[in-house]
């Protein structure tokens, strides 16, 4: 049986037990997949204790940042974010971090036949959620990346620290108006059915990619803006989060699960 777990505060909306066990099934592999709540003031004595039979594990809002101190080695994906998602036990016991969430993202928009090589990428945020996927994007070799912020100095602060990798530069809301190829919302405003405030003239009708990387049943309050002003293609986070979490099964198990099947029967069960 393998050991497998989530850690967050909150945690019993995760949707990671239910994905899990499906590729289990998938591939007759027997896991225990558990949601932990960790207390806010001691993830690291849960997450410890956890590992002393644990092989793996995800972790979730609040404590990606002190995963990413915790683990004793880490990817350079996961450097980059400076943000841990995925936890993997080593056969010399050492615990590796990982970040799946970017390739999560890439891997969904590939799956959608979405072409990223090329393309002009506006990002909207640049908190935690943006850091995390900035480097499988670049690697994807867009024309150019603009990362768009409230605060703009928090998208320069990003720009400087992975210009090294590919096309990125920094702007206001309010700096930007023509259209762009993709645009991928990764502010937390969609929790509060807000909107980032950005021309719809970043929309070409019948043309733009829209993505908003988080989901729910309904359209987001972004990606309905998006479909109000022409959106060629309104997709939301839920492949992202399948995707990010198939990435991590097979960090675990050396198996890639079909993730595809996987989404559909996640899509069916929203609610
Ligand atoms: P996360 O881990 O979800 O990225 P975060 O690091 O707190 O959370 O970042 C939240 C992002 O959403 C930021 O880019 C934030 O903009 P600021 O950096 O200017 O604060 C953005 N954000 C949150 N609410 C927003 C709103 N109502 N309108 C526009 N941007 C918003």
């Amino acid at each position: 049986m393998l050991k497998l777990a989530v850690f967050g505060n909150p945690i019993a909306h995760s949707k990671s037990p239910q994905i899990h066990q499906l590729f289990a099934e998938q591939i007759q592999q027997q896991i225990s997949y558990e949601p932990i709540l960790a207390p806010l003031d001691d993830f690291v004595g849960s997450v410890t204790e956890f590992f002393q039979e644990g092989r793996g594990a995800n972790v979730t809002v609040p404590f990606k940042e002190q995963a990413f101190a915790w683990a004793n080695e880490l990817t350079p994906r996961a450097q980059r974010a400076k943000a841990v998602n995925t936890l993997i036990k080593q056969v010399d016991g050492a615990i590796l971090g990982d970040n799946t969430d970017g390739v999560g993202l890439v891997n969904d928009l590939l799956n959608q036949t979405v072409v990223l090589r090329g393309k002009k990428i506006l990002i909207l945020g640049a908190g935690g959620a943006v850091r995390g996927i900035l480097q499988p994007l670049l690697a994807q070799q867009p024309q150019e990346l603009c990362i768009a912020n409230r605060t703009v100095e928090k998208a320069e602060q990003l720009c400087t620290e992975f210009v090294d990798l590919g096309p990125v530069v920094a702007c206001g809301y309010d700096w930007i108006e023509t259209p762009v190829d993709i645009i991928i919302n990764g502010t937390s405003a969609s929790l509060h059915g807000e909107l980032p405030p950005i021309a719809p003239s970043l929309i070409k009708a019948g043309h733009t990619l829209c993505y908003d990387m988080m989901y729910s049943k309904q359209p987001t309050a972004f990606n309905r803006w998006a479909t109000e002003h022409g959106a060629g293609q309104t997709l939301d986070g839920l492949g992202m989060l399948v995707e990010q979490a198939a990435e991590a099964f097979y960090l675990w198990t050396g198996v890639r699960p079909d993730s595809q099947a996987v989404l559909a029967s996640m899509r069916a069960s929203l609610s």
